[in-house]
């Protein structure tokens, strides 16, 4: 079995999401010996915006990549092949600015690729990535589960849609929130999500 590991956090050792992967892939491993476990730290190890040079490359012949395109379309490949390789993916969702990290989307852009993880057809676009289980540790330093909440969400919903149209059904929520109202509403919102990943069966 393997699980694929994606951090995406600005914020080192004071990282709820980084808590959370950590205890989902502890998890997993505890529920399937000798997993394979590979480890993305977007943040770390930042993945280049998707440009028109880079997209480029796939409307061109080979021959004419220049030594950017070359090397981005090799690292665009890694990540797709991860991604489908995966049966698990565990994927850190900060909330920054009511979204995910850039370098969180700056994967997004990779590995949702047309002809890979989803196809065009005369109704519409149909993913291929289907057949994972994807587990999204989600922190937000608010609350957006309320109703006046929801409307000021674009992490989870987002999240929720992109894996959606590269054919993910098996998706599953674990959220910290409220993690900057105070030492106790942090505490409280960190133990749960450790208490729902305990109960998670991956
Ligand atoms: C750059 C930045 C932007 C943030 N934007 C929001 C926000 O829009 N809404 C919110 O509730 N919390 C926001 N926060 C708080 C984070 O959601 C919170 O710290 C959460 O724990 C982030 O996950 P992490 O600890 O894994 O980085 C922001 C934090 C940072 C650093």
């Amino acid at each position: 079995m393997k699980l694929l590991h994606i951090d995406a956090s600005i914020l080192g050792d004071n990282s709820v999401s980084r808590q959370l992967t950590a205890a989902l892939v502890d998890a997993a491993r505890q529920q399937h010996p000798g997993l394979s476990v590979t480890y993305r730290d977007v943040a770390a190890e930042p993945i280049a915006h998707l440009s028109g040079e880079i997209l480029g490359a796939a409307f061109m012949p080979e021959s004419d990549w220049n030594d950017t395109q070359r090397a981005e379309r090799a690292l665009t490949d890694t990540l797709i092949n991860e991604f489908l390789a995966a049966d698990v993916v565990v994927i850190a969702a900060p909330m920054y600015n009511f979204s995910i990290p850039s370098q969180l989307k700056s994967w997004i852009d990779r590995i949702a690729a047309a002809g890979r993880t989803f196809k065009y057809t005369e109704n519409g676009p149909v993913g291929l990535a289907g057949g994972k289980k994807v587990l999204i540790a989600s922190s937000r330093g608010g609350v957006y589960s309320s109703e006046q909440g929801k409307s000021m969400d674009f992490q989870e919903d987002y999240l929720r849609t992109v894996m959606g149209f590269v054919g993910i059904t098996d998706l599953q929520i674990v959220r910290a929130e409220a993690v900057n109202m105070g030492d106790d509403k942090r505490a409280t919102a960190i133990h749960a999500a450790r208490e729902a990943i305990a109960a998670l069966a991956i």
